[in-house]
């Protein structure tokens, strides 16, 4: 048994409001499936996968972000935010961060400072850190994070069913209206090449099962670090949210938390014996559910992930305890957790969040393969993008290497 967990924090800090955006186009994996001649329960029922976001021409990290603000927007007072941190691995630019777009697409103030964050899929976590530690000295600022990727392999290889696209936007603040942050978190980092972009590729490389044999052992190590930290045991934890680079790769990662914590788990008069893979599927599918739709979003993807088991768990989550687990490829990892805040189903966008889902359109194989080959000019020269379906934000145009976004 664990020691006493050591005081919470005196100010409580955490996420008061949560809003997310993806495209308004999905491939269906049966039509992936049907063009690769796989076996439509390999992606089904092997790795947990329906659908995925695909991103038209006119979007890109800055439009989803930029839309997924918008979700929240009313929630958003510009002359509090102190500072916009944006998250991604997809970036197009090595050296303006893409988060000043988002400043005045959203009217944040000038004295608002930007920073973007980059560490693979861990990156929003480190934001969420550095935010939590700020807003803990400087209650009366409030933080807005946005992550925003496009997850992209090359056709036919072995990631392609992995892919997706999506962004999170969270406001970070004293008093928080949905989940209160822990101060213990654990952390792992080792160097490793299991998944990586160089600058001039626009389609990750990936070394798919050593990637996930590294996602479970930095799940192990980060957890172990938590426990020392926090002296919180498995069983204290109600819900758990996980970066959801694969839905059946979280399955795995649940299971191998019960198993290294078997002995906890029956110290707490929990029953000697592991839970079906059905009950597993079942406890963890309100938290995949927009990540069976939606794919890998990177560093979105936790963020998703909690936003979905918020969306689809009919019971009340109040003072329940929720563990996180993020990983960034490369690789960093960080297990924390965090309180839901009681009255949390009023700062809730269920609705606007499946609504984006539910008008999503449709595409066929050849409509995805061409947007996936799809690039911007690299000459300079001018090139109105065309007028797919998208959020409020686009990108209208590009000219001398800069890009010009819109809004509706
Ligand atoms: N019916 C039911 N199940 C079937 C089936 C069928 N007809 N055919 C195959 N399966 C099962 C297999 O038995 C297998 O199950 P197990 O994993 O339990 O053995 C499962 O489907 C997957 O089959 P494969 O292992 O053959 O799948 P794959 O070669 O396509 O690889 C993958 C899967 C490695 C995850 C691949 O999708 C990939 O490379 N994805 C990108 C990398 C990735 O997401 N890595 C995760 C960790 S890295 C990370 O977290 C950072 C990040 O976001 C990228």
């Amino acid at each position: 048994m664990h020691t006493a967990p050591p005081p919470l924090n005196t100010i409580p800090v955490g996420i008061d409001a949560i809003g997310l955006y993806t495209s308004a186009y999905y491939l269906d994996l049966a039509d992936l499936a049907k063009t690769r001649e796989i076996e439509i329960n390999k992606f089904n029922i092997g790795l947990g996968q329906y659908q995925m976001s695909i991103i038209p021409p006119n979007e890109d990290i800055v439009s989803l972000g930029a839309n997924a603000a918008w979700q929240i927007i009313d929630k958003i007072n510009p002359e509090k935010i102190s500072t916009l941190l944006f998250a991604t691995e997809s970036a197009f630019d090595g050296s303006k961060a893409a988060g000043i777009y988002l400043h005045r697409l959203l009217n944040l103030s000038p004295n608002c400072r930007v920073i973007e964050f980059k560490q693979a899929c861990y990156a929003a976590t480190g934001a969420l850190q550095l935010a939590a530690s700020w807003v803990e000295t400087h209650p009366q600022e409030q933080i807005l994070i946005i992550a925003s990727d496009v997850a992209r392999y090359a056709l036919n290889s072995s990631g392609e069913s992995s892919q997706g696209c999506g962004a999170v936007a969270m406001l970070i603040t004293a008093n928080p209206k949905i989940l209160t942050l822990e101060p213990y978190s654990g952390t792992y980092t080792e160097d490793v090449m299991d998944f990586w972009r160089p600058v001039y590729s626009d389609v990750a490389f990936v070394e798919g099962k050593y990637s996930s044999v590294i996602y479970l052992k930095a799940l192990e190590a980060s957890f172990k670090n938590y426990q020392q930290k926090s002296g919180n045991y498995f069983n204290q934890i109600d819900y758990f949210c996980f970066h959801a680079p694969v839905p059946k790769l979280v399955e795995k990662a649940y299971k191998s938390l019960l198993k290294l914590n078997r002995r906890d788990i029956v110290a707490v008069g929990g029953i000697n014996t592991a839970p079906t893979d059905e009950a597993i599927h079942q406890k963890l599918n309100p938290a995949l559910d927009y990540a069976r739709k939606i794919g890998n979003t990177y560093t979105a993807s936790l963020y998703i992930s909690f936003a979905s088991l918020l969306d689809n768990t009919a019971a009340d989550l109040a003072n329940k305890r929720v563990g996180f687990y993020s990983y960034g490829s490369g690789c960093v990892a960080e297990y924390f957790t965090g309180i839901i805040t009681p009255h949390y189903q009023n700062q809730l966008l269920t609705q606007k969040h499946q609504i984006i889902l539910e008008k999503r359109e449709r595409i066929d194989y050849a409509q995805y393969e061409k947007w996936h080959q799809f690039s911007l000019p690299q000459n300079g020269s001018e090139y109105i993008l065309p007028n797919f379906k998208t959020g409020k934000f686009y990108l209208e145009f590009i000219n001398h290497h800069k890009r010009f976004y819109s809004a509706k």
